[in-house]
């Protein structure tokens, strides 16, 4: 679990990525779709093209569920409850793919706030990703 200090650290930089939330969740999405093309085959029915309306939506729709992680960050497992089903028992997503986004959504957070990810900002924001990715992919166990 996070330390008091980690959840400060991520609680302060979603304070500004909030601000831009939806042009980095598309920007993830890109990443994600760009290094690991394989991820693209979970998204047939999407337009996966440079700002292309389903990628900015979609992406809005991940940031904002981080989000709802930020704001319950004592309790991410309630708070994304409903989302770790949708990905088990109907989306099916292979949980290697959760390392994959949470790594191009670190990158694009870095990018757009260099000064603010500082080294204790990374590993905060890492360990963060990581209780999300392991939410959402629970339920397979
Ligand atoms: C749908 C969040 C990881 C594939 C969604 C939705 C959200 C979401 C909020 C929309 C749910 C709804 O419409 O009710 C997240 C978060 C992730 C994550 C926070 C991790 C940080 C992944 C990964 C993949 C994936 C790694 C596959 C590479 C999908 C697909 C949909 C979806 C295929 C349905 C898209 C559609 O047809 O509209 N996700 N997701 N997700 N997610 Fe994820």
């Amino acid at each position: 679990t996070l330390t008091q200090a980690e959840k400060a650290a991520v609680v302060a930089i979603w304070g500004k990525v909030a601000s831009q939330a939806d042009a980095i969740g598309a920007e993830s999405l890109e990443r994600l779709f760009s290094s690991f093309p394989q991820t693209k085959t979970y998204f047939p029915h999407f337009d996966l093209s440079h700002g292309s309306v389903q990628l900015r939506g979609h992406g809005s729709k991940v940031l904002g569920a981080i989000g709802e992680a930020v704001k319950n960050i004592d309790d991410i497992g309630g708070a994304l409850a409903k989302l770790s089903e949708l990905h088990a028992y109907i989306l099916r997503v292979d949980p290697v793919n959760f390392k994959l986004l949470s790594h191009c959504i670190l990158c694009s957070v870095a990018a757009h706030y260099p000064s603010d990810f500082t080294p204790e900002v990374h590993a905060a924001w890492d360990k963060f990703l990581s209780q999300i990715s392991s939410v959402l992919t629970e339920k397979y166990r």
